[in-house]
C-alpha cells in the first residue's frame, strides 16, 4: 500500500491563472454610463433620473451627483489607451438611453449616436472587445414623467430604444445585455425609495417589477430579430443566502429571501413564472399580468450575467413585515467587510455559480461584476490596494473551483475599470483597478490594475 504523508491528504487549490481558465474565458471589466461619463447636458442629452434624483437634497452622500463624474465622456480616447496598455482585452459599458433619446422615445439625438459611434469605433481599433448594456438605471426623465417602470407603456418605448441601438451599432457590437440588476433598480428605486426615482411602497414597486421582467424579455427578442448573430445577455444581483441558525424559522426566512434577491426575475425569462409560493407577498402581481404575458416573459438568452459582491445571513424575525426575516449584517457576526458593509466571502460566488448552473434554461454563465470598495490612498504617486488583490484572488480561486467541478461559467468582469459615482453612496465607496482624483480627474494605476495586468499576460 502507497503511504501518505499528511500534505497529500489536504485538497489543494487549484493553481490560479489566466490558463487554468481556458482560452475561450472572457476576461473584462465593466463600468456604467451615469456613473462615469458625466457631460449630463452635453450635446442634446436629455435628463435621466439619476440627473433629478441626484440634484435633490439629501439624496445621495455629501450631495455627490453625476454631472462630471470620471469625465469619461471625454476621456475615453486616454482611459481605452489605458486600458489596452493593461492588456483588458473586454470593456463592458453601457448606453445612456437620455443621450439617444432625450425624451425618451421619437425624436433622436444625433450627436448622442455620433458619441457611441466614437466610443464603439475606439475600442475596435485598439482590440478591445465592447460589451453593451442597455439600461443601466438612467431611465430618460420624461418616462419617468408618464410613470415610468409602472407604466406599461414602458414595454414599448424599451423596445424602440432597443431597436434603435441594435440598427445604429449592431455591425460592431457583438455583446449585448439587456438590463443591469432589476431587482435593484425596482427594489431601491420604487420600494426602498433610496435610488432614483426615490419611490417607495408596494404600489409602485410590484407594477415596476412586472414590466421590467416584460422589458428584458422583449429586449431580447428585438435583439435577437434584428442581430441573429450576437450574443444577448442580461445581468442580476446575487448573493448566496444562509440561515443564521440551523433552525426551520430562520431556514424558511432565508427561502424568502433567496426567492427574492436570486429568483424573482431569472425564473420569469426560463418559463418558469414568479417564485410567488415563497414570496407571498409579492401575489398581488398578478393583477398586473395579462394572459399572453406568460409567454412574452420568456427569452432564451444567450448568456446570464450574474454579479456577486457578497452572501447574505438570514434570521427570523416575526416584527419584520413581509418577509419574518432580517438580514444579519457581518458587523454583528464580526466577519470581515467591505467599505459597503458587505461581507467579504469568497465562496459565496462558488455556490451562486453552482446554483445558477443547475437551472436547465440557462446556456452560459458570465459574471458581469466582481469587485470591493476599500479605503484607497494616493501616495506619491501610487496607489497600494492589497486589500483588493486580495479580494480579487480569492473570488478568482472560487470562480475557478467551480468551473472545474463543472459550473457553466465562462468569463468575468471586474467591476470597475475606473473609480466612479457609486449611486447613493457619492464618490466615496471606490471600486476601481484605476484610482481617479475626483478634483483634477487624474488617474492613477493601483496594484490591483497591475496585478490584474499581469494575471492576464500569464
Ligand atoms: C452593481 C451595479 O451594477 C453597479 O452600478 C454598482 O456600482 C456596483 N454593483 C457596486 O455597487
Amino acid at each position: 500500500m502507497v503511504q501518505h504523508n499528511k500534505e497529500d491528504q489536504i485538497p489543494q487549490e487549484p493553481a490560479l491563472s489566466r490558463a487554468a481558465f481556458g482560452d475561450s474565458f472572457s476576461w473584462g471589466v465593466s463600468t456604467a454610463a451615469y456613473q462615469v461619463e458625466g457631460a449630463h447636458e452635453a450635446e442634446g442629452k436629455g435628463a435621466s433620473i439619476w440627473d433629478i434624483f441626484s440634484g435633490l437634497k439629501g439624496k445621495v452622500k455629501q450631495n455627490h451627483n453625476g454631472n462630471l463624474a470620471c469625465d469619461f465622456f471625454n476621456r475615453y480616447p486616454d482611459d481605452l489607451q489605458l486600458m489596452q496598455s493593461l492588456s483588458i482585452p473586454n470593456f463592458r459599458f453601457s448606453l445612456s438611453w437620455a443621450r439617444l433619446l432625450p425624451d425618451g422615445y421619437g425624436r433622436v439625438n444625433s450627436a448622442g449616436l455620433a458619441y457611441y459611434d466614437r466610443l464603439i469605433d475606439h475600442c475596435l481599433e485598439l482590440g478591445i472587445n465592447p460589451w453593451v448594456t442597455l439600461y443601466h438605471w438612467d431611465l430618460p426623465h420624461a418616462l419617468e414623467k408618464k410613470g415610468g417602470w409602472t407604466n406599461r407603456d414602458i414595454v414599448g418605448w424599451f423596445q424602440e430604444y432597443v431597436a434603435l441601438c441594435a440598427k445604429h451599432y449592431g455591425d460592431r457590437v457583438k455583446h449585448w445585455m439587456v438590463l443591469n440588476e432589476p431587482m435593484v433598480f425596482t427594489g431601491a428605486g420604487y420600494f426602498l425609495g433610496v435610488h432614483a426615482p426615490g419611490r417607495r411602497g408596494f404600489g409602485s414597486f410590484i407594477p415596476a417589477v412586472h414590466h421590467a421582467s416584460m422589458c428584458q424579455a422583449e429586449g431580447g427578442r428585438t435583439l435577437r430579430s434584428m442581430l441573429p448573430d450576437a450574443e444577448i445577455g442580461t445581468t442580476f444581483s446575487c448573493s448566496h443566502v444562509e440561515p443564521l441558525r440551523p433552525q426551520e424559522k430562520d431556514i424558511k426566512a432565508a427561502k424568502r429571501v433567496d426567492a427574492l434577491l436570486n429568483r424573482l426575475f431569472i425564473e420569469p425569462s426560463l418559463g418558469l413564472g414568479y417564485p410567488l409560493d415563497d414570496l407571498k407577498f409579492m401575489r398581488r402581481i398578478e393583477k398586473y399580468i395579462k394572459p399572453e404575458d406568460e409567454q412574452d416573459l420568456q427569452f432564451d438568452f444567450d448568456f446570464i450575467g450574474i454579479q456577486n459582491y457578497t452572501r447574505e445571513v438570514v434570521k427570523y424575525s416575526f416584527w419584520t413585515p413581509f418577509m419574518q426575516a432580517n438580514l444579519v449584517p457581518p458587523r454583528k457576526r464580526k466577519v470581515p467587510q467591505t467599505l459597503m458593509k458587505w461581507e467579504v466571502y469568497p465562496e459565496g460566488i462558488y455556490h451562486i455559480l453552482h446554483k445558477y448552473s443547475q437551472y436547465k434554461g440557462i446556456k452560459k454563465i458570465i459574471i458581469t461584476e466582481n469587485g470591493a470598495a476599500f479605503p484607497d490612498q494616493l501616495a506619491d504617486g501610487q496607489v497600494h490596494d492589497p486589500e483588493r488583490v486580495t479580494f480579487l484572488q480569492q473570488y478568482l480561486q472560487q470562480v475557478l473551483r467551480a468551473k472545474q467541478e463543472g459550473a457553466n461559467v465562462h468569463g468575468y468582469f471586474v467591476w470597475s475599470f475606473v473609480d466612479n459615482f457609486e449611486w447613493a453612496e457619492g464618490y466615496d465607496p471606490r471600486f476601481g483597478l484605476v484610482h481617479v482624483d475626483f478634483e483634477t480627474l487624474q488617474r492613477t494605476v493601483k496594484s490591483s490594475g497591475y496585478w490584474y495586468r499581469d494575471f492576464l499576460e500569464g
